[in-house]
């Protein structure tokens, strides 16, 4: 809890022992040694907190919402509601109602995809720009939506450091661009796009832009209308809350404007056989009875965030950030896919002559975990000639020493095979 003096909220002191508490699972064994988690861009942990508001609601205040007058469904539908406020102020939205609740940020890009497409907001022949690096969940829906009209995706091409090439993005516009949607920071390189200055491109050109901002939000304080999006989504578990649950956040001049994708219980003003009207902003996107649970862990989770002055996370995700790339140079033949100047603590990376899946497999034994694969973002790899790569990924509750453990680890696997 944020603590106040003198009416001031005072900031809760950075400190890695004191938060690595706060985490249960960090405790835990994996394979009779200490779990070392770097996979924080699939998922992060949960603290305590977060743990105990699902506890606590399904304990004591589990009821339906916005349809009870009784006790528990008031209580339940204020504890939602409040979550909704929390993510209000947590991305600095003008409103409420310009948060959607839904399962994720794949769940949001489909809502708008679709919404955008029955609204008839496209025409045959309209494009949309994306980027080289975006995960397939800024792909597919759109591509889905290609089946049931003639629209075309511009790619925004990167370097080889994985960074867009803006002046090529600037070029990409035209009476036909309706939309541009683009990942904040990419989950496979860790670039941090300059989205500000691509919205200001965009706005230019009098086009919306969508941010996938699923991977931002963990690391970087987010302010929609300093960023000036039209519209931005995240996920509630790559933010230390539940997973099911998300936000689409629009503005209210796009979502009034937008028709329901989905339809149900609790997005209705009245239904009769003949013809439906819908509920006001944000309920019309939020058919049928939602994550209530998630959405009150997910504003647990932006409390226990809260606490924290979030610049001093960032600057301690950097420093782990710089030490892990440069003690990741020890291991020989080992090559980081991703070297943009701007950075997120991912790294990516390759080890010559080793698959991906032979490193993630090995040093799981020692506890550590790293994805590998493809990571969702199948073009990237492509741009790269890979087929896959190892992952890690820091959240602000990991240490230099985890780090020490992974090159270890990794000098072990190198070893195992012998080149
Ligand atoms: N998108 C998630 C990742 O990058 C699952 O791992």
């Amino acid at each position: 809890m944020l603590k106040v003096e003198n009416n001031i909220a005072v900031k809760r002191k950075f400190n890695i022992n004191e938060v690595r508490e706060d985490f249960p699972i960090l405790k835990r064994l994996v394979n009779d040694k200490p779990l070392v988690y770097l996979d924080n861009a699939a998922t992060t942990q949960k603290p305590q907190v977060v743990i105990d508001s699902l506890n606590h609601y399904y304990t004591y205040d589990n009821a339906n919402i916005h349809r009870g007058l009784y006790f528990l469904s008031e209580l339940a539908t204020e504890s939602y509601e409040n979550a909704r406020l929390k993510v209000k102020e947590f991305i600095n939205a003008l409103s409420s109602s310009e948060i959607i609740f839904v399962r994720g940020a794949t769940e949001a890009i489909n809502l708008v995809a679709n919404s955008f497409f029955m609204g008839k907001y496209f025409n045959d022949g309209d494009e949309i720009i994306i980027s080289a690096m975006e995960h397939h969940s800024n792909i597919v829906p759109w591509q889905l939506i290609q089946n049931k009209i003639d629209l075309k995706l511009r790619v925004i091409p990167m370097n080889d450091a994985g960074e867009l090439d803006i002046d090529e993005y600037e070029k990409m516009f035209s009476s036909k661009t309706k939309l541009v949607s683009v990942v904040y920071i990419s989950n496979s390189l860790g670039t941090i796009n300059p989205v500000k200055k691509i919205t200001e491109i965009a706005h230019k050109n009098n086009v919306p832009v969508l941010l996938d901002a699923a991977q931002a939000v963990p690391h970087i304080k987010i302010d929609v209308q300093e960023l000036d999006c039209d519209f931005l989504v995240f996920s509630g578990h790559k933010v230390f809350g539940p997973t099911g649950i998300g936000v689409l956040y629009g503005k209210t001049e796009y979502l009034e404007s937008m028709p329901p994708y989905q339809g149900g219980g609790d997005m209705i003003r009245t239904v009769s056989f003949e013809k439906t009207t819908f509920d006001d902003l944000p309920h019309k996107f939020e058919a049928g009875t939602p994550n209530i649970a998630g959405g009150i862990g997910l504003g647990a989770a932006i409390d226990y965030l809260n606490q924290f002055d979030r610049n001093e996370l960032t600057n301690y995700e950097k420093l782990l950030l710089d030490y892990a790339t440069e003690k990741l140079h020890e291991v020989e033949g080992l090559k980081i896919i991703g070297t943009a100047k701007e950075k997120a603590s991912v790294i990516s990376f390759v080890i010559n002559g080793i698959h991906p899946y032979d490193i993630g497999t090995i040093i799981d034994t020692d506890g550590i975990a790293i994805r590998t694969g493809h990571h969702c973002t199948q073009p990237v790899m492509t741009r790269f000639n890979l087929s896959a790569t190892a992952r890690a990924s820091f959240a602000f509750y990991n240490t230099k020493e985890e780090i020490d453990k992974l090159v270890l680890s990794l000098l072990k696997v190198k070893k195992m095979f012998a080149i």
